[in-house]
């Protein structure tokens, strides 16, 4: 065997072996604290995103589980949780175990939008007591204190399959709408598909923004590359997973459940349920 060729194949598993722990790709649970003003008890918010109707465990276990054991006082849904190529049967079994338990809040994604049977998806979420909020805000009375949950469309909403590029006046249009209600009074939290309009949501009042889509960029290299490539996005994405701040807004972006419906596998981008912890502002 010549050196050259030795090199290479020590190169080769060299590589091999940096590559194979970051393939493992377990749920993680993600949990970041958030100081909310006007807040007086802690309150507990599950955000799910970007399911694609993935497995966890038999009948969802390992999810539900994960989620019991924290005992929410909210889900919030943002997106993506049906995929357009998968069946529906994980995303059904997820949603029966949480919505009779929780109160369940939820925006469509892209790939909700880009399913021919939209209209009957939003009814079966009604029927399952999943409320969807796109387009809308509600209030919601927790412990003694008040959300104000913002609900934001896809852009999809507006521009159909097929169509490219994200916000377009529509989106902008039902995001001033909900802006404008922003000003003062209790917590507000947007809750949107979409992390890539962060600078036009921190032109708002909005006190949190919780997102997803961007499944975390698919490849990292922790502590240096923090997701590779998202939709929308595309290469380095700023805005692939974590936490943002922005003129007064934090953005927790989600990496998202999504494993077995994406073509190229995650890598050192362990899909992950996040857990907001919301304190009182001191
Ligand atoms: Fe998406």
């Amino acid at each position: 065997m010549s050196k050259t060729l030795k090199i290479i194949l020590w190169t080769l598993a060299g590589l091999l072996c940096l590559l194979l722990p970051g393939l493992y790709n377990p749920l993680n649970l993600v949990r970041y604290e958030i100081k909310a003003k006007g807040l007086t008890n802690p309150i507990c918010i599950v955000l799910v995103t970007d399911l694609h109707s993935c497995a966890y465990g038999p009948d969802q276990r390992e999810l539900l589980d994960a989620i019991d054991r924290e005992k929410p006082d909210l889900i919030l849904l943002g997106g993506d949780i049906y995929d357009d190529d998968l069946p529906d049967g994980n995303t059904l079994t997820f949603l029966k175990g949480v919505a009779p338990q929780y109160p369940c809040y939820y925006v469509p994604g892209n790939h909700e939008y880009w399913r021919d049977d939209f209209s009957e998806k939003m009814a079966e979420l009604d029927s399952l007591g999943v409320h969807r909020i796109a387009g809308q805000m509600v209030s919601v009375d927790v412990r003694g204190d008040r959300l104000n949950l913002c609900g934001l469309d896809d852009p999809y909403a507006w521009e159909g399959k097929g169509a490219k590029g994200p916000a377009d006046h529509s989106f902008r249009d039902q995001l001033a709408r909900l802006g404008a209600l922003s000003k003062g009074g209790a917590y507000m939290i947007l809750l949107t598909h979409r992390p890539e309009c962060f600078d036009l949501y921190a032109s708002y009042d909005f006190d949190l923004v919780l997102a997803g889509h961007a499944h975390g960029g698919q490849w990292r290299i922790p502590g240096i590359v923090n997701g590779l490539f998202a939709p929308n996005q595309g290469l380095f994405p700023k805005y692939a997973g974590g936490r943002y701040e922005q003129s007064g807004t934090e953005m927790i972006v989600s990496r998202g459940l999504a494993r077995e419906s994406t073509k190229a596998p995650r890598i050192y981008n362990r899909p992950e349920l996040v857990i907001l912890d919301l304190r009182a502002d001191q």
